[in-house]
């Protein structure tokens, strides 16, 4: 017994559906591609966590309370700063998030989702040697994370970036804020499990290698023969395959799209796409049988870098999207459903005399 739950249905949610043979993902009714580029972050949470908090407001209120749950957010948590940045950025993150209150009101829910938001540009900015940029209340959440990285354009990119991460179903790291939120356990252990699962190589950590396997193309300069090779090595192309999808990740057409409305990446994305084109040629020769597309990590590599993240920090910035979802199935788990608890197998006999 191996099967990592894969169709085990252990929740039942109102939340989001991952349509695998489709490649449709749909978040509160709506197909990713109705909100990707013309929703906020602000808006798109305010979508998943209605019926879930009391005293939820209207969306625009919403909007400007999380301008004020961020700079709660900084003046908590400046004096961690300094030492958080000794550590790697995403530790450095998840270690000033557990100092946040552990409950499960609507204050407490807005000071997590601004907390990536703010820790994130800060702790980059630090192990810079600049000093941090105080958010503020005048602009959108991700207009916000581009001034406190210091930097000007890519907005509109960085918000139809977090819109298309904010959920997708019971992914790893979903589960596991539900199996804390199932002990009713307060929202901010619930989101450490969330980070805790996201961290791993197998769920948020894929992104990064893309760039590794873009900069190795770029230096050698053949696509086509290093590809080849690669696979010829056993080697797997960042970026392609999903467990789920068996037709072309929706979130990847919608990276592209924001990314071609960002006019700094045209050269690397023009290189990205015979990159892509020669990965797709490639695989789909060399297995027929097998539905290998280009999934979200590829484009989102392409996103983040050109918004300026550095590349060690794309899981970051993939929590600061998805605690929108970890979040709202937190609650939905909390209010509709029962303490997880699974069984396992004993598969060895019992011998031993204690005596
Ligand atoms: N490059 C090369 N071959 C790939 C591949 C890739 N990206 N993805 C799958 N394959 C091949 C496997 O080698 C396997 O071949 P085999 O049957 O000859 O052994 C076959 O396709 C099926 O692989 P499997 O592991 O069963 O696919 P999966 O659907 O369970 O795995 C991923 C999904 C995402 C783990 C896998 O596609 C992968 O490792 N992709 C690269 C990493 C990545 O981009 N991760 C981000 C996911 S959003």
């Amino acid at each position: 017994m191996n099967n990592g739950l894969e169709d085990v249905v252990a929740a039942e949610t109102i939340l989001s559906d991952v349509r695998g043979a489709e490649g449709q993902l749909i978040i509160r009714g709506y197909p990713l591609v109705a909100l990707a580029g013309r929703w906020t972050f602000e808006q798109t949470t305010h979508l998943l966590f209605t019926g879930f908090f009391d005293d939820l407001p209207d969306a625009a209120e919403f909007t400007a309370k999380l301008g004020t749950a961020r700079v709660d957010v900084f003046e908590k948590t400046r004096g961690l700063l300094g030492p958080m940045s000794k550590l790697p950025a995403y530790d450095g993150m998840r270690a000033a998030m557990a100092m946040l209150s552990d409950g499960t009101a609507l204050p407490d829910a807005l000071r997590l989702l601004a907390a990536p938001a703010v820790l994130l540009p800060a702790l980059i900015r630090l192990q810079a040697g600049d000093e941090p940029i105080e958010p503020s209340t005048s602009t959108g959440h991700a207009a916000d994370v581009i001034r406190m990285l210091g930097r000007s354009d890519g907005a509109g990119a960085l918000d139809t970036y977090l819109v298309t991460v904010s959920d997708h179903g019971l992914n790893a790291s979903t589960f596991a804020a539900r199996v804390v939120a199932s002990t009713h356990a307060g929202l901010t252990s619930s989101v450490l499990a969330g980070l805790g699962a996201l961290k791993g190589p197998l769920h948020g950590g894929a992104p990064g290698p893309v760039i590794d396997m873009l900069d190795a193309i770029a230096e050698e300069g053949d696509s086509a023969g290093w590809i080849e090779r690669a696979l010829d090595d056993g080697e797997r192309l960042m970026g392609f395959g999903h467990r789920i999808y068996r037709t072309r990740d929706p979130r990847a057409d919608a990276l592209k799209a924001a990314l071609r409305s960002f006019g700094d990446a045209d050269a690397r994305l023009r290189f990205a796409e015979g990159v892509e084109q020669a990965a797709l040629e490639a695989l789909h020769r060399r297995k027929p049988d097998r539905v290998l597309e280009t999934n979200v990590e590829f484009y989102t590599a392409l996103l983040l870098e050109a918004v300026g993240f550095p590349k060690h920090v794309f899981t970051g910035v993939f929590a600061m999207g998805r605690i929108a979802g970890w979040l709202a199935h937190a609650r939905e788990q909390a209010l509709t459903g029962r303490l997880i608890r699974p069984a396992s197998r004993y598969v060895e006999p019992v011998t031993k005399d204690a005596a």
